[in-house]
């Protein structure tokens, strides 16, 4: 069983928890993911690794409160353990020791995207970050990422912070100022990531970008986070998250992710969508 050790709610839809997991924090690295289970019953879940403390032997993750699962766990309290908390799964991220880094976050971007920072920080790069969200509100782990000592700018839909529009006006901005960044690491919704990339490829900026969002079991068993990449057919859960956002096919998941999200709401008004 796997102990709750702390618990924030970060905004009115978003929660971080701390769990001690032994196993998971001293084998993982950024961009991997675990897959939970509250109970017995109860569906498995792949969540991405938002941080680890390997003295602590905790792992956080941050989560939306979107469907069953996340409902059950937004219920819970420190003390209160979970049944599985299995990994860590997937490909580490492949850091490297470069001059200056663009990482680019929307919404619940930010957490996978943090322990990648951190260590790009460790290895001593310059990491700029830009942070995008619907409002003020629903901003995660500016504090966070400004503790790492990352120069921090901020898109808003509704410009209650920021600039208002974009992650990419930002990032077209600092192209224009003729910021140099030797690679890009984009996470937050396809849209967004395919957004950056457009932008990116045509200069020829090493992009990476995270399919979690559009993994469904997370163990390689139902082929739903199939995607093109280049030539090859890849599984995000198996062969990623992470890949080269410059060969991914995101037209081809953007169409798989509306299904699924189709098929989610479905089954949460039925009552089957979770538990
Ligand atoms: S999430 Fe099911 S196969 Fe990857």
């Amino acid at each position: 069983m796997y102990e709750i050790i702390d618990k924030k709610v970060l905004n009115s839809a978003v929660e971080l928890m701390v769990v001690r997991a032994p196993f998971v924090a001293r084998r993982c690295e950024p961009g991997q993911f675990i897959i939970l289970r509250v109970d017995e019953e109860g569906e498995r879940v792949p969540f991405t690794i938002a941080d680890f403390n390997r003295e602590d032997e905790t792992v956080t993750i941050i989560y939306q409160i979107v469907g069953h699962t996340t409902e059950v766990l937004s219920s819970m309290k420190v003390g209160d353990k979970l049944c599985d908390f299995v990994g860590p799964l997937g490909k580490a991220s492949e850091l490297k020791k470069e001059e200056r880094v663009l990482g680019i976050a929307g919404g619940l971007g930010a957490a996978p995207l943090y322990p990648q920072i951190r260590k790009l920080r460790e290895m001593g790069v310059e990491c700029d970050i830009i942070i995008g969200s619907r409002s003020e509100e629903f901003i995660i782990l500016e504090e966070s990422f400004r503790g790492l000592g990352c120069n921090i700018s901020i898109a808003t839909d509704d410009g209650s912070k920021g600039v208002k529009g974009f992650v990419t006006d930002i990032l077209k901005d600092k192209i224009n100022q003729g910021i140099k960044y030797d690679s890009v690491i984009a996470i937050g919704p396809l849209i967004m990531m395919k957004a950056v990339v457009d932008i990116t490829k045509p200069l020829n900026i090493p992009t990476t970008v995270s399919l979690n969002p559009i993994m469904v079991d997370g163990t390689g068993m139902c082929g739903g986070c199939r995607v093109s990449v280049g030539d090859e057919t890849k599984f995000a859960c198996v062969d990623g998250p992470e890949f080269n956002g410059l060969l991914v096919d995101f037209d081809e998941v953007i169409n798989r992710q509306g299904i699924y999200k189709k098929e989610e709401e479905h089954m949460c008004k039925i009552g089957l969508g979770g538990k």
